[in-house]
């Protein structure tokens, strides 16, 4: 069974496969009709026991579609809340017959349980899992990279090979920093982080990038600076930087922004807090690309999912006298 756990699984001929299988997939979206019967009479679950705006919603388009039969589960209002385990959760599910599970968990390595455990004899697809990864989010990242730095069709077949790309802000708590780190390292790109040395992570230095505390002389080496939110959420509040001295150090206003290369895009996965890791002004800017990447997560998705579930027959081109 093949389960898409971490980014750092994936071998640099994986990772381009899916970029490209994701392209094929975007065009489907500029059809009047945007939807392919490639999951018809599968069952796909979202198994989302964390809050997710983005990441819930473009797993759900992209399984419609490719016309899978989709079921949403979200622990507030489930039997979690009356202590049902992770296990008893899964079984549940098996016992309804499904062939993926998409699942999102507070706690680092629940989606390697759940593929490895044998409890269930499902697809697992990671939707982000503690602070330890979020392989679609990276490559929802990467994909737009690709577009915008290499090129859309010419990207085709292409990694990220040369590209300078920092993460700014809270690498600590970060899964999408270290997927990113893993995926982009994978495909060739040289990363550097910045954040204040209380949110840089213990072990560090045997992560296949570089460090740095200094934004300002990180921008102008930048093709593409992403902004990370500060998760109060997963803090002891002992260690808040405040808001103030937070963002004039590490937040990008349109002052910094004109610092970075005339090519260089400014990323962001969502949530943004504005005001603190971005200003308004560079958040609605051209150069920022948050919506697109939302947008490229549905086409990351349909690629994933195609792979791994449906990926002995051809994505696109089979399917487009079935449609009619
Ligand atoms: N980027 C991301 O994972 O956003 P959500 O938490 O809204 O899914």
């Amino acid at each position: 069974q093949r389960h898409l756990i971490s980014a750092a699984d994936l071998t640099r001929d994986d990772a381009v496969l899916i970029l490209d299988t994701a392209e094929e997939m975007a065009r489907v979206a500029d059809r009047p009709i945007k939807k392919l019967p490639t999951l018809r009479g599968r069952t796909v679950v979202n198994l989302f026991f964390e809050d997710s705006t983005r990441t819930r919603i473009s797993f759900e388009a992209a399984e419609k579609r490719l016309s899978a039969d989709v079921i949403n589960f979200t622990a507030k209002g489930s039997s979690v809340s009356k202590g049902e385990s992770l296990k008893d959760t899964a079984q549940t599910l098996e016992a309804m017959g499904v062939d993926a599970v998409v699942i999102r968990h507070g706690a680092s390595g629940a989606p390697y349980r759940l593929a490895t455990s044998g409890w269930i004899d499902a697809v697992v697809i990671n939707a982000g899992d503690g602070t330890h990864q979020h392989p679609t989010q990276a490559l929802l990242d990467a994909f737009t990279m690709r577009r915008r730095l290499v090129g859309r069709d010419a990207g085709i077949g292409q990694d990220l090979a040369g590209k300078r790309i920092t993460l700014v802000g809270d690498i600590l708590h970060s899964r999408v920093a270290r997927s990113n780190v893993d995926l982009l390292h994978t495909l060739g790109a040289e990363v550097t982080l910045v954040a204040p040395p209380t949110l840089v992570p213990v072990g560090v230095e045997s992560w296949p990038c570089e460090v740095s505390y200094d934004l300002d002389s990180t921008l102008p080496k930048s093709d593409a600076v992403m902004l990370l939110r500060v998760q109060r959420e997963r803090m002891n509040a002992a260690f808040f930087p405040t808001e103030r001295e937070y963002s004039r150090r590490y937040g990008l206003d349109g002052d910094r922004m004109a610092r970075m290369p005339e090519h260089a895009i400014v990323m962001h996965p969502g949530p943004m807090v504005r005001g603190m890791e971005i200003t308004a002004e560079v958040a609605d800017s051209e150069r920022c690309t948050a919506i697109e990447q939302v947008t490229n997560g549905v086409s990351i998705r349909m690629a994933v999912l195609y792979l791994l579930l449906g990926g002995n027959e051809p994505a696109v081109t089979h399917t487009r006298t079935e449609e009619k």
